[in-house]
């Protein structure tokens, strides 16, 4: 097979992809030095953190992994420049949030770091760099990232040093809070690009550990859409039975049964089919997005309309799981405390982007709750960004001498003790394993009655919360 040895990666971007990605390929392939580089000097100081606890990615298995590669094969570090210079393959895996302004506002992706990053690699490389885009980008980003090069390597003098380059497609398609094992056992690998040698560098790399039938090779452009409509297609499986929830809510259906149900047929399958609060995480919600822009630009408005759909009813959930609450606890929140378990956008993970239980929570405070907020990995922080702090200035109710840090009319809880004193509700957000676990009777004790548990994640047994004479709402079920 033709390909170039690779023997130097850099990869541009410490978060949730790159640090995790990056981690895992030092780990498979010895023989590689991967380095690791970013902006945020902070987050760079956290990847060298000699507790393996305050890695700035919260992931299971990745502090192993970070522990037995850190500063033998893989470095981390803000030498952006040099480490550019000394790689044979770049990995650019930077943000690409929704553009907030201009052409595409609201719907296209902003590309101005993924840009920024060409420049740099056109700058600074060296000799052949095989460049791979590995952040999630609208289709037909990388003829971007050639063009970039390509004037480069036109403009070189006759006298200077020659740089070319391969761009290749290699998309991420790691679910957070599985990401090692996603990184170590994917489903497939997808490489799209249109030089031969370099798809097969990129492919050598990967069977490092991936059994050569599941690396898909593709052209660029079917790679990056291939990316596109995965996420859409996942979401849209979500909007989907957060819809029928609602149904099922209202005509004494129980979405669990409805779902076992449709999931047994094999030409549906039974995964992603747990109705929940919404689906939040970095991509979909930006993914789809990037859909409606392609099909509006490419004048198809009825896919456009089709898609964005998707994203309408998951506001309309998280939206109707707020009024709910209002409603059940007798149409005022204002004087009441409710206990928001789970901040982050799904289990095993620290990150809150488009979670649900920020738009939850802006729609209680706006309804006056007072909140004490509790996740295992989320940082209040974080929290307090999310929220925008003074959301409402309300903060004249007794919070019941609680040692948490104090932040609006919201609390934060580093910890579950006490979190429960006349509360008059409280809302399952994540599906952390620790909830599951409570002792309900315990928290039972403790509430002011009327007492409401929402369980937006269909974590606990019914009739188990029942007989402790609380009174329950779970996610789409129509019947208790
Ligand atoms: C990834 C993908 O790359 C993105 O396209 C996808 O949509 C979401 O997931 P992620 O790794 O989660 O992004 O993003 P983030 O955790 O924000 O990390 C990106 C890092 O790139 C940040 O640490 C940022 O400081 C860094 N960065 C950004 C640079 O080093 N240089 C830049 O020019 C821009
Ligand atoms: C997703 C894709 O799964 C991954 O392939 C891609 O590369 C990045 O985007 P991620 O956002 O980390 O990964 O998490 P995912 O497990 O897909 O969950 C997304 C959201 O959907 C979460 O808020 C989750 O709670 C929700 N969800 C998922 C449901 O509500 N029900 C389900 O059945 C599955």
């Amino acid at each position: 097979m033709n390909r170039l040895n690779i023997k130097n990666i850099c990869c541009i971007g410490a978060g949730y992809v790159g640090g995790p990605t990056m981690s895992v390929i030092a780990d498979k392939c010895p023989n590689i030095i991967i380095n690791v580089v970013d902006l945020n000097e902070q987050r760079i100081k956290n990847w060298n953190d000699p507790d393996f606890d305050k890695l700035p990615i919260y992931e299971p298995g990745l502090g192993e992994i970070v522990k037995r590669c850190r500063n033998k094969n893989l470095f981390f570090s803000n030498l952006i420049r040099e480490k550019i210079q000394e790689a044979d393959m770049i990995f650019i895996s930077v943000n690409t949030p929704t553009k907030k302004r201009g052409l595409g506002a609201g719907k296209a992706s902003d590309l101005k770091w993924v840009e920024a990053c060409a420049r740099q690699v056109a700058q600074f490389s060296k000799g052949h760099t095989i460049v791979v885009e590995k952040s999630t980008l609208p289709v037909r980003t990388a003829e971007v990232i050639k063009s970039i090069l390509n004037e480069v390597e036109k403009s070189l003098k006759d006298n200077s040093e020659p740089k070319t380059f391969d761009v290749l497609s290699n998309p991420e398609f790691l679910s957070e809070g599985s990401a090692i094992n996603d990184l170590l056992n994917p489903d497939r690998v997808l490489i799209g690009g249109e030089n031969i040698h370099a798809i097969n560098s990129l492919v050598e790399i990967y069977k490092n550990w991936v059994s050569e039938e599941k690396i898909l090779t593709t052209n660029v452009w079917s790679s990056e859409l291939a990316k596109l409509t995965s996420n859409a297609f996942l979401a849209q499986r979500v909007s989907s039975i957060n819809s029928i929830s609602a149904l099922c809510e209202v005509t004494g259906a129980n979405v669990k049964e409805v779902a076992r149900a449709i999931g047994s047929d094999s030409r549906i399958g039974s995964k992603f089919l747990n109705s929940g609060p919404g689906f939040g995480g970095s991509c979909f919600k930006k993914d789809i997005l990037n859909l409606v822009y392609l099909s509006e630009f490419f004048g198809l408005p009825e896919v456009a309309a089709f898609w964005e759909s998707v994203v309408n009813l998951n506001s309309w959930h998280q939206n109707r799981i707020s009024r709910l609450i209002t409603k059940k606890l007798f149409g005022t929140l204002s004087n009441k405390k409710i206990v928001v378990l789970g901040f982050a956008f799904k289990a095993n993970t620290n990150d809150t982007r488009e979670s649900a239980a920020i738009q939850i929570c802006k729609n209680l405070l706006d309804e006056e709750a007072y909140l004490v907020i509790h996740d295992p990995k989320v940082k209040f922080e974080q929290i307090e960004i999310d929220l925008e702090k003074n959301v409402l200035g309300n903060d004249s109710i007794d919070k019941n001498k609680l040692n948490i840090s104090k932040g609006g009319n919201w609390h934060f809880a580093d910890n579950l003790n006490k979190i429960f004193e006349n509360a008059d509700a409280v809302i399952i957000l994540t599906e952390w394993d620790i909830y599951k676990k409570l002792n309900w009777q315990e928290v039972s004790k403790i509430m002011r009655r009327p007492s409401w548990i929402f369980d937006t994640r269909s974590i606990l047994n019914t009739n188990d919360i029942k007989e402790l004479g609380l009174n329950f709402w779970q996610i789409g079920d129509g019947i208790g």
